[in-house]
């Protein structure tokens, strides 16, 4: 019989963009298509400013792996990983450390196969190809076992992943899941999609990823913030994500529509 649990596995589609080079095309990367480019100049046509929500979101990434590492997070899960460039885990943590690693995650092959090349020469990241709907296929892979020491506190980042899971997979349950698995000690960092502060701006960046590969799912705060269960979140609590742990002198101001909320969650 087979198990509906499963989830089955995504083949390539290069003719639809597709979330990770969707988001490499507004880094500036150079892991996309002309499709991807093509989206992101008509998204940008509606929503102008709309670079600096992914901007944003990999600066959030990036405070967050320096205040793991300061607080002894040495190694790290990036649940839908896109293609590790421009700033990624394994790049921020090897500025402060030789003692790290990092496992990146993604079920998009194409995503996978440019990471592979990508992090070649870093023993301490490695991609794995697995849907983190199927929590046994990720912490329980050959690369997780052969990069992590299960005893150790994880930064687990889902950041972001769960709007690109819809709620008849129930990504609630799926969080707990993780949650259970993981050491006193270890943290669980979101950021998600959400229509609570800028819900005009919201439904015009879901209908276009409607017609892309990877539809998403915004959702309120409330429900983003139920997330992180009984772990302590860490101050100054969830936030929209430029006022988490913002760097000196950064404000909203240079982001204009206010589209991800998140935040670190400490188990004790
Ligand atoms: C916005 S992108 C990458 C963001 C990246 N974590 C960051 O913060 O820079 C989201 C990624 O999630 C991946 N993804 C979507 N659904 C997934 C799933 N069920 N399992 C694993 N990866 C998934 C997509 O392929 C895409 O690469």
């Amino acid at each position: 019989m087979v198990d509906t649990r499963i989830p089955p596995v995504r083949e390539m589609d290069i003719d639809r963009p597709c979330a990770a080079r969707i988001y490499d095309a507004f880094l500036g990367g150079s892991h996309n298509f002309g499709c991807e480019r093509a989206f992101a100049e008509r998204l940008e046509r509606e929503l102008p400013d709309i670079s600096e929500t992914y901007r944003e979101n990999r600066a959030f990434l990036r405070r967050v792996v320096e205040y793991l590492l300061a607080h002894g997070v040495r190694q790290f899960i990036d649940l839908g990983s896109g293609i590790p460039t421009i700033g990624h885990v394994h790049e921020v943590a090897r500025r402060r450390t030789r003692d790290f690693r990092v496992l990146y995650v993604d079920n998009e092959p194409l995503t996978v196969a440019h990471s592979k090349p990508l992090l070649a020469g870093e023993p301490r990241a490695e991609i794995v190809r697995a849907d983190c709907r199927d929590p046994k296929s990720v912490l329980n892979s050959p690369e997780a076992a052969e990069l992590l020491d299960p005893a150790e506190p994880v930064g687990l980042l889902m950041a972001p992943v769960l709007h690109f899971i819809p709620d008849s997979d129930d990504p609630v349950a799926l969080v707990e899941t993780y949650r259970d698995a993981l050491v006193p000690g270890s943290h669980l960092v979101i950021s998600h999609l959400t229509g609570s502060h800028a819900p005009d701006e919201m439904r015009i960046l879901a209908g276009h990823y409607a017609e892309t590969a990877d539809p998403l799912q915004p959702r309120e705060v409330e429900w983003i913030e139920k997330l992180f269960g009984d772990f302590e979140v860490v101050r100054p609590g969830t936030t929209f994500l430029s006022d988490w742990r913002p760097e000196p002198g950064r404000t909203t101001a240079k982001q204009p529509y206010c589209l991800l909320h998140g935040g670190v969650a400490r188990k004790h």
